[in-house]
């Protein structure tokens, strides 16, 4: 009755005389073709490892929220590191949790030369020379409310806490850290920590700045692991970047490049690939991007669910941080995707 067979139009054009022969489809035609014209790669080249430390000895707490990610013990990161080496993971990012008795309303503990943070550059670098070491300053892992400055009357003390971050930071660069990498965003940090690092005779220790850092979701699971989520007290709203903003990313990446940041970095990854792109063609600097614990999480649960094919999606996030101008990636996943890439 209501039969409709469709025809073509009489006189409609074929497809090559609609695309004028231009089919994209023959490069796509076979694994030989495709390979040859791929524009972004990933490689181990790419990896930055970021690992949790914690007091103790051959420690390796599982984190609930991130599978396959632990807490190790200073003697245990150091074996890691050296398969980090080995792998060819150009360099580690560690963030400690700190025994909570050890953490107060200042931060205070974040000045011990023998923290958990400068014990474990210390340890990594005398076993592994060869790997980079980043080190956070904020304060974070170190307060007692959790937030990554100093807390007066409620209110975040920029000046106070930025003395406080730049001392931390030149202990990192002592204790042998090659890469500062101040994440609490609070104003003029980098210009202090460079100023502070050259005084005291680490011309060659290098600032990434988390230049662009978000009010974001995605940091649950990393809360759990250095075990600030139950501390923090109201939001973060106040030094990190409304999650709305991209000319303010732009301006505020701008201030840390001229206050001397060596490398940018932007916070979290996937759900920002628009400000990588902008930041890498304004600046042309070496930029980076955190694929933060809840875009792991995400990927792992859904993976584990049977949703969707975790490694597949691992490596599709990771091109994608490649495609949008990424130099390098912050990622959980740096050893499995380290191992992948040497099979
Ligand atoms: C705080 C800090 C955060 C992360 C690293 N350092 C964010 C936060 O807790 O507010 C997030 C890392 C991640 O989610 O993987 N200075």
């Amino acid at each position: 009755m209501n039969r409709f067979a469709p025809t073509r139009a009489a006189g409609a054009l074929s497809v090559d005389e609609l695309t004028n022969s231009r089919r994209l489809r023959r490069m796509r035609k076979a694994a030989w073709s495709r390979r040859l014209v791929q524009e972004n790669h990933l490689t181990v080249d790419d990896l930055i490892w970021p690992m949790f430390v914690v007091e103790g000895k051959n420690v390796r707490q599982p984190v609930e929220a991130m599978p396959g990610v632990f807490r190790y013990s200073v003697d245990i990161a150091v074996k890691e590191a050296e398969r980090a080496a080995k792998l060819g993971i150009p360099a580690i990012a560690t963030f400690p949790k700190v025994d909570l008795s050890l953490r107060d309303d200042t931060g205070s503990h974040i000045l011990d030369p023998d923290n958990l943070i400068n014990c474990t550059t210390r340890a990594i670098k005398a076993a592994v020379p060869e790997i980079g070491i980043i080190t956070d300053a904020a304060l974070d892992p170190f307060t007692s409310h959790g937030h990554d400055g100093i807390l007066r009357d409620g209110i975040i003390a920029n000046d106070e806490s930025v003395e406080q971050i730049t001392a931390a930071a030149v202990l990192q660069a002592a204790a042998g850290s090659d890469i500062i990498a101040p994440s609490d965003m609070m104003d003029g940090r980098i210009g202090m920590i460079r100023a502070a690092l050259d005084a005291n005779g680490f011309q060659d220790v290098a600032i990434m700045s988390y230049a662009t850092k978000f009010d974001s979701a995605f940091y649950g699971p990393y809360r759990d692991a250095i075990g600030t989520a139950g501390l923090l007290k109201g939001d973060k709203k106040t030094y990190y970047i409304n999650n709305a903003n991209s000319a303010e990313a732009l301006r505020e990446a701008e201030q840390d490049i001229l206050e001397g940041a060596d490398m940018i970095m932007v916070k979290p990854g996937l759900p920002y690939l628009d400000i990588v792109r902008l930041l890498k063609d304004q600046f042309s600097m070496p930029t980076f991007a955190y694929q933060v614990s809840g875009e792991y999480s995400m990927i792992k649960a859904a993976a584990a669910n049977g949703w969707i094919d975790g490694e597949r999606a691992m490596l599709e996030s990771l091109l994608a941080l490649k495609r949008a101008g990424c130099d390098g990636i912050l990622t959980y996943f740096a050893p499995t995707v380290a191992e992948m890439l040497k099979r």
